[in-house]
């Protein structure tokens, strides 16, 4: 069956660095759920190539936004990260996604843990009401290579002072001031994040999404098990819930 795309303009490309960038767009009106994702798509050589986005936005804006980074040789993100005001993107009509606040059980804080792009769809979920009356306390994590790559700070810092959110930034290649070195599940290990939010991370307090690289999905996930925490499931309630991006 051909799939119904609808056709969106790009209102603005921002570039971070050569290899990140935002993308908002006008002209669709979805129903989501803050945390979901959406395929987006071009025309590529008369085909039309499509990938997953999450949004960056919340529901309620009609403007979208996806928050990408270029893999080098892929078939869509340098491509993507070329568009500019004006240009055409189409955009599938059928959000989806189980990395959302209302299938988390309740819990006293929650932890949203991100590695370089998968912080887009915790900002989703942060520019709602939601994790604010569902939660005590809420800590951002986002690990990436290097401190340009810290992104999206302004919302961030409004977040922190509006909303109370504990941010927690790694930076693994090079050093940088106010942010952990390293990875994240050795500072699980050795206490370094607990420290880092002031909160405890446990399986008796806590709710833990994780996004980004399926490595750092996996790795996160056996420290945390190493703290009685386990995948959430429908059938059998846990604390850990996971979205990979590849
Ligand atoms: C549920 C879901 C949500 C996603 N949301 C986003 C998003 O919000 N932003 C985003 O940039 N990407 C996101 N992705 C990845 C995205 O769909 C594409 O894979 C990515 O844009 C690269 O596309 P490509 O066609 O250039 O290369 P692909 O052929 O799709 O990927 C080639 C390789 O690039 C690497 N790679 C892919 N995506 C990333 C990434 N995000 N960061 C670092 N390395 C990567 C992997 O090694 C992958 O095997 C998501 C993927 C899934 C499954
Ligand atoms: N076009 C460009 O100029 C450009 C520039 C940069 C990247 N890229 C492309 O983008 C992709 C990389 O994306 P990215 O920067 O978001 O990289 P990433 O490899 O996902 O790294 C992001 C963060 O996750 C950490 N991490 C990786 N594996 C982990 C694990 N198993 N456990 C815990 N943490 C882990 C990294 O730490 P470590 O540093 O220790 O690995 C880093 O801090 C590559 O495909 C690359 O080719 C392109």
């Amino acid at each position: 069956m051909s799939e119904k795309w609808i056709e969106t303009r790009v209102l603005e490309n921002r570039h971070w660095t050569d290899a990140l960038f935002s993308l908002r767009v006008e002209g669709a009106s979805l129903s989501f759920r803050a945390g979901q994702f959406v395929r987006i798509a071009l025309d590529v050589e008369g085909e039309r190539v499509a990938r997953p986005f999450s949004f960056v936005n919340p529901p309620e804006d009609p403007v979208l936004e996806f928050y990408g980074i270029v893999v080098p040789g892929g078939p869509l993100s340098p491509r993507l990260e070329k568009l500019a005001a004006g240009d055409r993107l189409y955009v599938a009509p059928n959000p989806a996604g189980f990395l959302v606040l209302s299938e988390l059980p309740q819990a006293e804080t929650l932890w949203l843990v991100s590695t370089g792009t998968g912080i887009a769809p915790f900002l989703s979920i942060l520019r709602t009401e939601a994790p604010w009356r569902q939660f005590r306390n809420v800590v951002l994590v986002h690990a990436v290579r290097h401190a340009r790559e810290l992104v999206y700070q302004d919302l961030i810092a409004d977040l922190k002072r509006q909303k109370s959110l504990r941010y927690v930034a790694f930076v693994s290649r090079e050093s940088s001031p106010g942010s952990l070195a390293g990875r994240i599940p050795a500072a699980i290990r050795d206490g370094r994040l607990e420290r880092a939010a002031g909160l405890a991370l446990d399986a008796a307090g806590s709710q833990a999404m994780l996004c980004g690289n399926p490595g750092m999905l996996t790795d996160v996930t056996a420290a945390l098990a190493e703290r009685g925490m386990r995948k959430h499931r429908r059938r059998a309630p846990g604390q850990i819930t996971v979205e990979s991006f590849w």
